[in-house]
């Protein structure tokens, strides 16, 4: 019955656009290809939605003083977003084009009952990237932690129309936009997240990813402009960006994570510009969600305790499912991650502990040996030295994930703390080591440390570098 219905859309929508279009013939059977595949996949999504909706449930807990921001939302699923995020008390920052709408939400929904949670509103338009950056600015200014970042404002189709910054109206609007807000709002996000309560960011992707591609040479598709098409890549490139944020913000064990929804198919405004509307207004009302019942799957991605710890994931009726094939592809995650920077002319930088660990590690030693050398030069009867204990069973563990390995194998394979002291009280005691300043002692043994360690022209650019940022002059007379 719903492939039949279809069908029939698609023929009619199909027949209609040939007959009023004026353009080439090549466009319009491209055209008509994308319509094709939405209107099956529509169908198809459709059908899920209706089996699903049992399950397209979600709690709404108590979570006074957080906070939350939202891009749109003056109607359509965001609204109903904002309407839900109210009830759990949680104060939302709305960015928006028309303030004032904005401004009317909240005496209507205290009218309604709602009387938790709070309304702040701010002037955005997420497909300037200037109007991005000022709505950053000003929510940064009143707000130093962000618990909830929804990425929901969204436009579908239409003809072709670039951005005041030159891109493809969709992938500016549904991307473009979305990226950068993410990038500056990262660091308040950071402050509210906890180990073990963390901070969300939330992008509302679509079924319709399933049929994008990233179109790299040609990022505005101004060759061949199939609306269906640039659509679809904009929510491919939501969920690519997700994931890859995630990983990055896992490696820098940051306390946020990063889901992608798709709401289902709602029968909201953003099916004004589609030949469906045209052909059968009368479908989306009778088969679509309401947007409330859209809503649910961003705030189950938002609050749900079942999520916990589980970023990069899909959401789909309040259900973790797989993304595309393409979607969870790391290689064009991390493509997309550089093109866009590229794009924005942003640099994000991640700290990686292991790498900063390994860093002060590698200082160590190169600081030891350097100081080493001063003293024998100068005649004075200090010696340094470096040890490496052994990976001993202790609680500086806990923060790697040999911490989560089971206390029993841990013993088996880890060195105790007594056994750790041994080395160090070596390089202490230890007769040998009289005239062997400047050593690497692992195992009570002398050991070649690493070259970079031996280095001596980086030894000493690092010696003076250290000084420079503890504004010491010297350590030594003889420098
Ligand atoms: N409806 C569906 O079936 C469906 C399915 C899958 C995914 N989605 C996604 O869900 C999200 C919400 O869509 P919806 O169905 O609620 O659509 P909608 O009713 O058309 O609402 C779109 C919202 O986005 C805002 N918006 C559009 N362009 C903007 C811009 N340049 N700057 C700031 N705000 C802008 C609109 O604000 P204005 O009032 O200022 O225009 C409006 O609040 C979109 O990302 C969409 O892709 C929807």
């Amino acid at each position: 019955m719903f492939i039949l219905i279809a069908c029939v859309v698609v023929l009619s929508a199909t027949a209609i656009a040939v007959i009023r279009s004026k353009k080439p013939l090549k466009l319009i059977l491209a055209e008509a290809k994308y319509e094709l595949l939405y209107s099956a996949m529509g169908s198809k999504y459709m059908m899920h939605d209706i089996l699903m909706r049992k399950k397209n449930i979600t709690d709404l807990p108590l979570k006074s003083g957080k906070t939350a921001v939202i891009t749109g939302g003056t109607r359509g699923i965001g609204l109903e977003v904002i309407k839900l995020l109210l009830k759990c008390d949680i104060n939302v920052i709305i960015g928006c084009r028309n303030i004032q709408q904005g401004e009317n939400l909240l005496p209507k929904f205290r009218e309604e009952g709602i009387s938790t949670g709070n309304i702040e509103v701010f002037q955005l338009d997420i497909s300037v990237l200037e109007s991005v950056r000022k709505f950053a600015e000003l929510v940064k200014n009143k707000h130093d932690k962000i618990d909830y970042l929804i990425n929901n404002a969204g436009i579908m189709f239409g003809s072709y129309v670039e951005s005041r910054d030159g891109y493809e109206s969709q992938f500016s609007t549904n991307y473009l936009g979305h990226f950068l807000l993410t990038y500056l709002l990262l660091p308040n996000l950071k402050k509210s997240g906890t180990e073990n309560l963390k901070s969300r960011i939330i992008n509302v992707s679509s079924c319709a990813h399933i049929m994008g591609k990233i179109n790299f040479d040609d990022i505005n598709c101004r060759a061949q402009y199939i609306p269906g098409e640039a659509y679809a890549q904009s929510k491919l490139a939501q969920i690519l960006f997700s994931n890859h944020l995630n990983e990055l913000l896992k490696k820098e064990n940051a306390n946020v994570q990063v889901h992608s929804v798709h709401p289902g198919l709602v029968d909201t405004g953003l099916f004004n510009d589609t030949n469906m509307k045209t052909v059968a207004p009368w479908l989306p009302s009778l088969f679509f969600k309401t947007p409330e019942r859209g809503a649910y799957p961003i705030i189950h991605a938002c609050l749900s305790p079942v999520l916990e710890g589980k970023g990069g994931t899909y959401i789909d009726n309040c259900q973790v499912v797989p993304a595309s094939d393409r979607a969870e592809n790391v290689e064009l995650q991390e493509k997309l991650f550089s093109f866009t920077k590229k794009l924005l002319d942003i640099e994000t930088k991640f700290y990686v502990p292991a790498k900063g660990y390994a860093q002060s590690k590698l200082a160590q030693i190169l600081f030891s040996n350097y100081l080493n050398a001063l003293l024998v030069r100068e005649q004075e009867q200090v010696r340094v030295y470096s040890v490496h204990p052994g990976v001993i069973d202790t609680d500086i563990m806990k923060s790697h994930w040999y911490g989560s390995i089971p206390g029993f194998v841990r013993k088996f394979f880890f060195r105790t703390p007594e056994e750790g002291a041994i080395p160090v009280l070596y390089a202490c005691l230890s007769k040998d080591l009289e005239n062997n300043g400047g050593t690497y002692i692992m195992d009570s043994k002398i050991h070649a440390p690493s070259e970079k360690a031996a280095n001596v022209k980086l030894q000493k650019e690092f010696f003076d570098f250290s000084k420079n940022l503890i504004e010491t002059k010297s350590f030594s007379t003889l420098e």
